[in-house]
């Protein structure tokens, strides 16, 4: 049995998505959802899936260690950002190589960085004219969105897209692809 750990700071769609995608795999289990954010969506989500979510706040996530400390006991194979928006310590980095997974919404190395979340990366995709956009998957490192890739698939800009429908497009991407890149690494761990 694989354990996954999810991060979520927002809506937590893509946590829905993991979730239901790997509801009936008896091999891979998700332990719970953390979140740094008291009114995220995603605990509604969690509440309503019936997954365990628990909250944390900076003092845990990079002052006093405890969120640190408390996943290296529990050791999971592998450590999901789904919209996670802080800065991963590079203390985590080390203790958990090559095993904390991020999806950024659009293709990596553009429009990426400090900054680059949510509608801001579809709005200055739009901005800047670009024929084509979509997720990229890949390592955390200690810079935002700057490790190894794993995976990435383009979609589209089209003439009548907005930052809205780039957004949903970009979404759907990332619920098709997210799970199954997911899967596959952690059948490549189990090898
Ligand atoms: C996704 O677009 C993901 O690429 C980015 O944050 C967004 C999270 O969306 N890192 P949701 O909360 O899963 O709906």
């Amino acid at each position: 049995m694989k354990n996954l750990i999810l991060f979520a700071s927002g809506s937590g769609s893509n946590v829905e998505n993991i979730y239901n995608y790997f509801s009936d795999n008896k091999d891979i289990n998700i332990l719970f959802v953390l979140t740094n954010n008291r009114n995220a969506k995603v605990i509604d989500r969690c509440n309503r899936l019936g997954i365990n979510c628990l909250f944390f706040n900076k003092t845990a996530f990079k002052d006093d260690h405890s969120l640190l400390l408390l996943l290296k006991k529990i050791n999971p194979d592998f450590i999901v950002l789904a919209g996670f928006l802080w800065k991963i310590p590079t203390t985590w980095i080390e203790s958990f190589p090559n095993k904390i997974v991020n999806i950024h919404p659009a293709l990596l190395p553009k429009y990426g960085g400090k900054g680059m979340y949510g509608m801001h990366v579809h709005e200055a995709v739009l901005a800047n004219k670009e024929k084509e956009t979509g997720i990229t998957i890949h390592f955390v490192n200690e810079n935002y969105d700057e490790g190894a890739i794993i995976f990435q698939q383009n979609v589209a800009v089209e003439a009548a897209d907005t930052a809205e429908s780039i957004a949903q497009k970009v979404h759907q991407l990332e619920y098709t692809h997210f799970p199954k890149i997911i899967e596959q690494l952690t059948c490549k761990a189990a090898q």
